[in-house]
C-alpha cells in the first residue's frame, strides 16, 4: 500500500508572563500548550521573575527566556521585533492591571510591552488581578480599549483569590487558556459544516444492575468534537456513558445503548455534512435483558444469549446521499490489514486504526488513516493534537469531493 507524509502545520506562540500570583500557572500553561501541538517561547517581565524563576520556563519550553531589551542572544539584537515574527499570536498570562493599563496606553518600555506594540500577530490577554483592581473604572476602560483595538480576552473567572478575597478577577485555568489559544489559532476549514460525530462506549444491560460495555473513555471522540468546533463545523455529539464535560457549543445527545445511539444517529444523519463515528459501539446486546436482578443462587451455570447490534456506520455508509463518513477501527493486531478491510466492507471513504491496548483510555495516541490514496501515519501525540491533524485530513477529502457543503 501507498505511504504518503503528513501534513501537519504547526503553531507558535511568545507567552508573556507577567508579575501578578498567577505568574506560576503559567509553567503549566506551557505545558498545556504544547499539549496542543503550540511551541512556547517565553518574554518575562522583570516583576515576574520576582514571582517564578526563567530556569522554570527554560527547562519546560525547551528555550531560551527573555526579559531584557537589549539581549545580545537575540539575532540582529532587536528582540522586541525578532520574538514575535513568524508566531501566530503573542499570548499574555498572566496580565497584571498594570500591564493591561501599559498595552492599553501603548506604553514600550521593557521587552514584552516593546514586543506586544511592535508585533504582526494578534494579541490574547488573560487577566488576572484583585477583584478591586478588576472592577476599578480604570481598568475597565484599558480592557475596552483593548477590546476595540483588536485584542482577545481570556477571563478573568471569579473565585478564591491569592489575597483572600473572593470575586471576579482570577486567571482562568491553564487547561481552558490553551484550549481557548488552540481554538483561536485553528483554521476554519469546516465553516458551517455540519459535523456528527459518536463518541465512548455502549452499555448493554445485562439485568436491571449489570451490563456489557467496554473500556472506551471517550476521550478522542471528545477532542474530536472540540476541533471540528475550532474549525468552524457545527457539531452534534451523541455520547454514550462517559464523565467527560462536552465542549461547550456542540448539541449533545446522552444515550446509553446501541440501539439508541442508533435512533439518534438516525434523526440526524440526513442533515450531516461528515460524520465521524468514534465510539466503540458493541457488537453484541443481550437478547433479551432481565428485567429483575438475576439472582446468583438461580442458576449453575448461567448462560447469556446475544444478538447482533445494527451496524450503525455501515448503515450511515449505505444511504442513498451519504455523509462523508469516518471510521475508527481499534484492533488488537494486524492494524492495517484489518482496518483497510473494514473500510472496504462498510464502504467509508477514512478509516482512522489505532492499536486497541494503547489507544483506549489513554490520553496520547498513534493513528493511521488509511483511505483510497493509501495509508497516512500520525506521530504519536496527544489526543488533541491527533483530533486536529485528523479534522485538517478530513476537511481536505470533503473539499476535494466537490459536494455542496450541508
Ligand atoms: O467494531 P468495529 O471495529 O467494526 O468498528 C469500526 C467502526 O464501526 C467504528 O467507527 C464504530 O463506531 C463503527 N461501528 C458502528 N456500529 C457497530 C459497530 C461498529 O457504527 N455496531
Amino acid at each position: 500500500m501507498k505511504r504518503y507524509v503528513a501534513d501537519i502545520s504547526r503553531k507558535s506562540v511568545v507567552l508573556g508572563v507577567t508579575g501578578g500570583i498567577a505568574a506560576y500557572k503559567a509553567a503549566q500553561l506551557t505545558r498545556d500548550l504544547q499539549r496542543h501541538g503550540i511551541d512556547v517561547q517565553v518574554v518575562m517581565t522583570r516583576a515576574a521573575q520576582g514571582m517564578i524563576t526563567p530556569a522554570t520556563f527554560q527547562a519546560l519550553s525547551g528555550k531560551p527566556v527573555y526579559s531584557d531589551m537589549w539581549d545580545t542572544g537575540v539575532p540582529d539584537s532587536m528582540a522586541h521585533i525578532e520574538l514575535s515574527r513568524g508566531k501566530n499570536a503573542v499570548v499574555v498570562a498572566p496580565a497584571t492591571a498594570d500591564f493591561i493599563a501599559k498595552l492599553a496606553n501603548g506604553l514600550a518600555d521593557d521587552l514584552l510591552s516593546t514586543l506586544c506594540l511592535a508585533r504582526e500577530c494578534p494579541l490574547i490577554v488573560a487577566p488576572a488581578m484583585n477583584r478591586q483592581m478588576w472592577d476599578h473604572p480604570a481598568t475597565r476602560r484599558n480592557v475596552d480599549r483593548l477590546l476595540r483595538d483588536g485584542a482577545s480576552i481570556l477571563g478573568p473567572a471569579s473565585g478564591d483569590q491569592a489575597c483572600g478575597e473572593v470575586g471576579m478577577g482570577r486567571m482562568l485555568e491553564p487547561g481552558d487558556i490553551a484550549e481557548a489559544v488552540a481554538g483561536f489559532l485553528a483554521p476554519k476549514i469546516l465553516k458551517g459544516v455540519r459535523v456528527l460525530i459518536t463518541a465512548g462506549p455502549t452499555f448493554e444491560p445485562i439485568d436491571t444492575v449489570r451490563g456489557i460495555t467496554n473500556r472506551s473513555s471517550g476521550k478522542m471522540g471528545y477532542a474530536i468534537a472540540r476541533a471540528a468546533l475550532d474549525a468552524g463545523a457545527d457539531v452534534t455529539l451523541i455520547t454514550g456513558p462517559v464523565s467527560l464535560a462536552a465542549p461547550a457549543g456542540v448539541a449533545l445527545m446522552r444515550v446509553t445503548t446501541a440501539a439508541e445511539m442508533f435512533e439518534a444517529v438516525k434523526r440526524n444523519a440526513a442533515r450531516a455534512g461528515i460524520y465521524i463515528g468514534v465510539a466503540a459501539v458493541a457488537d453484541y446486546r443481550v437478547d433479551k435483558p432481565s428485567r429483575h436482578k438475576i439472582k446468583k443462587t438461580d442458576h449453575d451455570r448461567l448462560k447469556l444469549a446475544l444478538v447482533p447490534n445494527p451496524d450503525i456506520l455501515a448503515w450511515v455508509a449505505g444511504r442513498p446521499r451519504p455523509p462523508f463518513c469516518v471510521g475508527f477501527a481499534a484492533e488488537s493486531r494486524n492494524l492495517d490489514a484489518y482496518a483497510d478491510e473494514k473500510r472496504r466492507r462498510k464502504k467509508v471513504p477514512l478509516m482512522v486504526a489505532n492499536l486497541a491496548q494503547e489507544a483506549i483510555g489513554a490520553d496520547d495516541n498513534e493513528v493511521t488513516l488509511l483511505d483510497d490514496r493509501g495509508t497516512h501515519k500520525l506521530p504519536r501525540a496527544p489526543k488533541e493534537v491527533v483530533a486536529r491533524q485528523l479534522i485538517a485530513h478530513i476537511a481536505k477529502l470533503y473539499a476535494s469531493r466537490g459536494r455542496k457543503p450541508r
